[in-house]
């Protein structure tokens, strides 16, 4: 049997042979470090891409991940209850839209702010008032956090509590309050026109003629005036200067009807509210001179200087009248509406006041009575 013969190669030939296979190995591995290279590269760019936020990297591949559409921004928060502190509330809520036109469709709500120890027992007349506006409001409850509020299912007080803290009177903590309301309501971007309102109020006109005064008016509604007795100026102490001067002191009620740059305005706030809570301590009653002076250094122009809840405080005394069963006529609340004159709009105007307090819980069956004839709602 015959072997294969192989000649020998000449000396030469094993050497270009050797050299080839040199060759071969280097550019395979050249092109693996290539390929390896460029799906490192890709990757990181995708991640990138992903991190900026921008639409490109993961989100062209159809199916996988949606792209971010302008809904994720204006979406008002799905449930009131949330587990974020003053701080990062109020940091959240200060963010505001620079643009002056929505490009998107935007119903201007008014949020109603109900400030409550516990419950609201003159739900039943409000109820009537809301009915069938429900596009145009929302509602806000802070109450005493060990207070749980039963509504129905059906009631738009429905889980409309924010997360809330306790309060104490003339403290600090009811400034703490109205900002905690002003922030949750300010994380729903249709929210135009905030309303602080107690469980003792109630609406004088139909939701109709609240919500037109409202949205055409050009200032925000605040009492803030300078009082030069012991009870204004004689609050003020020199410490606040030089954030607050003696001539910037303002006085007025809390119960305020602002927009929403006024809100932000106050949500915003870091300037003025370590000089209240450290320098109005009673005697100085701080929710009767924090925003009041705190809005009139900062936006004074844009300012009416008065409520438009409407309160008596003819009786005299620390405390305005409060109204019980007895005191509600028809007379009596034509009595409230009528004879009055302020400026609206830098106009003359006899329509002053949208909201009235103090009616305490037996005075309900006779406003429900009244208000279809005096009130026009229910
Ligand atoms: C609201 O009240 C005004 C008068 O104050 C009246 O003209 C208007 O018809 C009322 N609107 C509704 C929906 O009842
Ligand atoms: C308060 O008054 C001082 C001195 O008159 C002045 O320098 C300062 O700017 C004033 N502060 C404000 C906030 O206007
Ligand atoms: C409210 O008062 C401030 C000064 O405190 C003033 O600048 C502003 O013009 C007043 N607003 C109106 C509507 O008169």
């Amino acid at each position: 049997m015959a072997a294969p013969i192989h000649p020998p190669l000449p000396p030469k030939e094993i050497q270009q042979r050797h050299y080839f296979k040199f060759l071969r190995h280097v550019t395979l591995k050249l092109l693996l470090f290539l390929l390896v290279l460029a799906v490192g590269l890709s990757l990181i760019a995708m991640s990138k891409s992903r991190f900026l936020g921008a639409d490109g990297g993961l989100g062209f591949i159809p199916g996988l991940i949606e792209p971010i559409s302008l809904n994720l921004w204006i979406r008002p928060p799905w449930s009131l209850i949330h587990d974020m502190t003053d701080e990062e509330l109020f940091w959240r809520a200060s963010l505001a839209p620079q643009r002056k036109n929505y490009p998107f469709k935007r119903i201007p709500r008014i949020a109603f702010m109900f400030l409550t120890k516990g419950p609201l027992p003159l739900y039943p007349l409000w109820e009537k008032f809301f009915e069938g506006h429900e596009l145009f409001y929302s509602i806000y409850i802070h109450s005493m956090p060990s207070y749980q509020a039963v509504f129905p299912r059906s009631s738009p007080f429905y889980g409309r509590q924010i997360p809330s803290q306790v309060v104490e009177w003339g403290k600090m903590s009811v400034c703490d309050a109205e900002r905690r309301l002003l922030a949750n309501a300010l994380l729903d971007f249709s929210n135009e026109w905030f309303l602080l309102l107690s469980e003792t109020c109630i609406p004088l006109y139909n939701f109709s003629r609240i919500h037109s005064y409202l949205v055409r008016s050009r200032h925000s509604f605040i009492s803030a005036f300078d009082d030069p007795g012991e009870y204004g100026r004689g609050r003020y102490n020199h410490r606040m200067a030089p954030e607050v001067n003696l001539s910037q002191w303002r006085k007025g009620s809390q119960w305020f009807q602002i927009n929403r740059a006024a809100a932000v305005a106050i949500v915003k706030d870091e300037t003025f509210y370590p000089k209240f809570r450290d320098f109005c301590l009673p005697h100085c009653y701080v929710d009767e001179h924090y925003f009041p002076t705190m809005l009139t250094i900062e936006i004074a122009d844009q300012l009416a200087n008065r409520s438009l809840t409407w309160v008596d405080w003819s009786r005299g005394g620390p405390h305005p009248a409060t109204f019980g069963e007895w005191d509600i006529s028809e007379s009596f609340l034509r009595g409230i509406l009528e004879g009055q004159s302020c400026l609206y709009n830098g106009q003359r105007s006899t329509l002053c006041h949208l909201f009235a307090r103090k009616f305490s819980p037996s005075a309900l069956p006779p406003l429900l009575e009244f208000s279809p004839v005096v009130l026009g709602f229910g």
